[in-house]
Formats: structure tokens, C-alpha cells, sequence
């Protein structure tokens, strides 16, 4: 028996980084798996690559942005596998930054439309089909900057990743009752292509802010979302989880 036996699980930006090594994770764990991405390429290659391993999955094409992009991923879960009971939110993105007192206000509005609004407009879609299933559990994708902030991190994602953590708890407080677990994660700094657009010499500065003196892996991050899904969290919700190397305890 696999911990994700008969489960539907949905992963944004499911296509690379972190959000691929989930979608992976819950396919080898036995999930049937939508993986969604604005970049379908990405996501078919995912979706793919479950499939060969002996699992279930497909790919969609899902702007986060989009409400449209939600509605037509869950129903494509549903129509395609009968339900949806598991959702990694998941797709965020990263930006240059620069002081609040000159910032371009339409990254502003970016930063908060995809790595907050996002998120929200997700959980929207997928707790009516959750509830239709039976139940489910939700993790939603913050990061250190849901509780601290850091001079070269935009603002805008700051604030998107804070309002992350406060959208997990009113939501699962809603939902508590209903079979619905919803919990935020917080990783600090992981080797993605997240991190591409950053100088070489930046990152062993990176690597020494945290205690632990190493960036995080991908699967590290997984191995705490995907044990947030499974009913061994059964008493887990409305939380916010770090996995930051000891980021954060400084
Ligand atoms: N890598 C890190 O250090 C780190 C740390 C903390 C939190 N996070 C968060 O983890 C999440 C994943 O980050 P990652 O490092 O895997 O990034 P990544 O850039 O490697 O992958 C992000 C994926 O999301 C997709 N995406 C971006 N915008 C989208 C949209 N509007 N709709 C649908 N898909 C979209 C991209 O196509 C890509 O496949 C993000 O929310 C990010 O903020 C990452």
C-alpha cells in the first residue's frame, strides 16, 4: 500500500523546480497526478516521466493568474480521474528587487497576481471538488519570507508570501470540520532554476546565510509537503512549516 493509493493530487507549476520533484513524489507514491504549468512543455515532460515510472498522470495548461485556468485544471482532475483530494499551490515566481520608495509598482501587482492571488484563486476552485470527494488536504506554497523579510528580496514578494501563510490558516479554519487539512510550507533558500538568474558568486553567500551553511535540495522540500498531504499529518492544519536549514532560528 502506497501513501497516496486512490488519491488525485493537483501540482501548480508542476513543470520544474520544486513543484516537479512533488509531482513526481506523489506519483511514485501512487497519486494520479495533474501536473500544471503555464508552460506545458514542462509539465507534459513531468507528466511523462510519472507515467514511464509506473505511475498515473497528465499535464495541463494552467496560468495561476487565470481563474478560467483553475476552474478547466480541476475539472480535468475530475473528469479525468473521478476527483481531486490532494493540491500543492504551488507556482510562484521571483523578481529583481528594489526599495518601496522607487519600486515599479506593476511588479508590485505581478508579485502579488501570481505568487498570492494565485494561490487564493486556486484553493477557490479545488475545495468545492474536494468536498465533492470526501475530503482532502491542501499545501500551499510560502517561504521564509512568510515570516521574515530580507533587503533584496522584492517586497511585493515578501508581502505575497506573508498573505500566503495568513490565506492557509482562515481557509483550514473554515474548512477544519469538513475533512479539509490545509497547511503552508516555508523553505528557505533551494536549488532550482529559481535561483538561475542570480550571479555565480551570489550563491555560496546564499549557501553561508544559513546555519547549515548549504542551500536546501528540492526533495527536502517535497519530503516535508508530501508528508503534509499524507493521513500521517491527519492532526496537522492551519500550520506553517519551515524547511530552512536553520534560516529562520538565527
Ligand atoms: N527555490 C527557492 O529557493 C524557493 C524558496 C522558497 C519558496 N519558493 C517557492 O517555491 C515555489 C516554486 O519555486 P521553484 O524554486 O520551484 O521555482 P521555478 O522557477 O524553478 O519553478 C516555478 C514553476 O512555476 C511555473 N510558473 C510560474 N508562474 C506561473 C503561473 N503564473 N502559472 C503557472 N505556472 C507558473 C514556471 O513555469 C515553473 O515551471 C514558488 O512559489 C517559490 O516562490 C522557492
Amino acid at each position: 500500500m502506497n501513501a497516496f493509493d486512490g488519491h488525485v493530487a493537483l501540482v501548480t507549476g508542476g513543470g520544474q523546480g520544486l513543484g516537479a520533484t512533488i509531482a513526481r513524489e506523489l506519483g511514485a507514491g501512487g497519486a494520479a497526478v495533474v501536473v500544471s504549468d503555464m508552460n506545458l512543455a514542462t509539465a507534459t515532460t513531468v507528466a511523462d516521466e510519472i507515467v514511464a515510472a509506473g505511475g498515473t498522470a497528465i499535464a495541463v495548461k494552467h496560468n495561476t493568474t487565470v481563474v478560467a485556468d483553475h476552474e478547466a485544471a480541476v475539472n480535468a482532475a475530475v473528469k479525468e480521474f473521478g476527483k481531486l483530494t490532494l493540491a500543492v499551490n504551488n507556482a510562484g515566481i521571483g523578481d529583481p528587487a528594489d526599495f518601496m520608495g522607487s519600486m515599479d509598482l506593476a511588479q508590485w501587482d505581478h508579485m502579488i497576481s501570481v505568487n498570492l492571488s494565485g494561490v487564493a484563486y486556486g484553493i477557490r476552485h479545488q475545495i468545492p471538488a474536494m468536498l465533492k470527494s470526501g475530503g482532502g488536504a491542501i499545501v500551499n506554497m510560502s517561504s521564509i519570507m512568510g515570516s521574515v523579510g530580507a533587503v533584496g528580496v522584492p517586497t511585493g514578494y515578501v508581502a505575497a508570501k506573508h498573505g500566503v501563510v495568513g490565506l492557509t490558516k482562515n481557509t483550514a479554519l473554515e474548512y477544519a470540520k469538513d475533512g479539509i487539512r490545509v497547511n503552508a510550507v516555508g523553505p528557505a533558500f533551494i536549488k532550482t532554476p529559481l535561483l538561475n538568474n542570480l550571479p555565480d558568486e551570489a550563491l555560496p553567500v546564499l549557501a553561508a546565510s544559513h546555519p547549515m551553511g548549504r542551500l536546501g535540495e528540492p526533495e527536502e522540500v517535497s519530503a516535508l509537503v508530501c508528508f503534509l498531504l499524507s493521513d500521517r499529518a491527519s492532526f496537522l492544519t492551519g500550520a506553517y512549516y519551515l524547511v530552512d536549514g536553520g534560516y529562520t532560528a538565527q
